[in-house]
């Protein structure tokens, strides 16, 4: 039986992967790499050293940077992605969450937050979405990012549940690959093609409710 819910944030909850995406988009444009869907998709779930690892090599600059250089770029991504979370309100959290994380909490299971990101309290606060969250995996005390399933694992861990209990939620490859690896049942949020290793996907946060993640488990 299911007993608790782990959350991804940036792409499930809200529509901030959006602006991570833009800001390393600006990124990619000072550092002289090609900007593309492909990459974009590849720096989702993945946590901000690799995420510009992964830019760099694109461009083919591994060694073009020192680690200043590359602290740098990185505040300064981070500085952009900011400036977008600033304006955030409510009306920014995806279709059917708020709701799906009411009835979540009317039928008391418990709920987690997964991210990578080191600025989801802040983003939480600005979706008033904080009173759901009381329990948040801390990015900052994980040995390894997704797809490792530390970051899944701590996520059921928290909840004091087996994995095998909860249901994992994300719209990254690598963060389906990391509730796969925790023992977690995945649900995907996206395109079926690029997240067939997930458990069940749905094309949109709408059609997450527990009546339809009911139907698919009884399959
Ligand atoms: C999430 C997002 C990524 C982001 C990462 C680190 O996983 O999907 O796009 O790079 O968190 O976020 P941060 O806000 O700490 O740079
Ligand atoms: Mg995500």
């Amino acid at each position: 039986d299911i007993k608790g819910f782990v959350f991804d944030l940036d792409g499930v909850i809200t529509v901030t992967s959006i602006y991570h995406s833009k800001a390393w988009h600006q990124i990619a444009d000072e550092v002289g790499t090609k900007w593309s869907d492909k990459l974009a998709n590849s720096l989702k779930g993945v946590d901000r050293v690799h995420s510009l690892a992964r830019i760099l090599k694109a461009g083919g600059k591994e060694t073009a940077y020192t680690d200043q250089q590359k602290k740098d770029l990185m505040d300064k991504k981070n500085h952009l992605y900011l400036q977008y979370v600033d304006k955030m309100g409510s009306d920014e959290i995806l279709p059917g969450i708020k709701s799906f994380l009411a009835d979540l909490k009317r039928h008391h299971y418990a709920i987690s937050l997964a991210s990578s990101s080191r600025n989801s309290p802040k983003v939480l606060k600005k979706l008033n979405l904080t009173s759901y969250f009381g329990k948040v995996v801390d990015p900052a005390t994980l040995k390894h990012g997704k797809p490792d399933p530390e970051i899944y694992a701590k996520g059921a861990k928290i909840l004091n549940l087996d994995p095998r209990r909860c249901i994992g939620i994300e719209d990254a490859v690598v963060g389906v690959q990391s509730i796969n690896a925790a023992g977690e049942t995945s649900i995907g949020i996206g395109d079926s093609k690029v997240l067939h290793e997930a458990d069940m996907v749905f094309p949109d946060t709408s059609k997450l409710t527990l009546a339809n993640i009911k139907k698919h488990m009884d399959q």
